[in-house]
């Protein structure tokens, strides 16, 4: 289970679906080098480029579920559901419908691209997602077990 939940902090933490923030300030406001006079001010904190800060996530760029593990991040160096009391109400839910349908599927399926191009996410409006079209084969667990088996008959228990 920590690996699991690993996994998916990593996988929020490369492809951060909301890539920004949206805050606006209704009084003068001065938050450390921002400062705010004009009513209605907005501030935007970037959610992806602070998911890729090389001093907090070395090889940014590396899906590497380890770091999780090593150790424990702020939330001002880790925020996919951003921050404060105006953050996502869905946070529980969404990592706890991330890991079942990740635990279910992988127990039961091994899933491989049906081409080698590598996907890149893409842009809509404030959030990533998937490219359209991604095929993919999903073969039985059980078909693989019983396929190795048979080429390795001594296995068999
Ligand atoms: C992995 C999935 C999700 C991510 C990464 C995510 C991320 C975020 C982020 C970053 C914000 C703050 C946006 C801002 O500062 O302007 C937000 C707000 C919000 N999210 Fe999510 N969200 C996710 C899933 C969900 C789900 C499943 C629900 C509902 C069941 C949900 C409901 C909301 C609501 C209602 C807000 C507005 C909260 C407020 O303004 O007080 N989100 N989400």
């Amino acid at each position: 289970m920590p690996y699991l939940t690993a996994v998916c902090q990593e996988i929020l933490r490369i492809y951060s679906i909301v890539i920004a923030g949206f805050l606006q300030v209704v009084i003068p406001l001065r938050l450390w080098v921002i400062n705010c006079q004009r009513k209605q001010s907005f501030i935007i904190p970037s959610i992806y480029p602070a998911h890729y800060r090389e001093e907090v996530y070395p090889e940014p760029k590396k899906f590497k579920p380890e770091r999780f593990l090593e150790r424990q991040l702020t939330p001002y160096e880790y925020l996919p559901f951003a921050g404060g009391n105006r953050r996502c109400i869905g946070l529980a839910f969404a990592q706890y419908e991330m890991k079942i349908i990740l635990a279910t599927t992988f127990a039961n399926f091994q899933l491989s691209f049906l081409n080698k191009r590598p996907v890149n996410a893409v842009r809509r409006d404030l959030t990533l997602a998937a490219p359209a079209g991604i095929k993919m084969i999903a073969t039985e667990q059980t078909k693989l077990r019983q396929q190795s088996n048979s080429k390795h008959p001594e296995t068999l228990i």
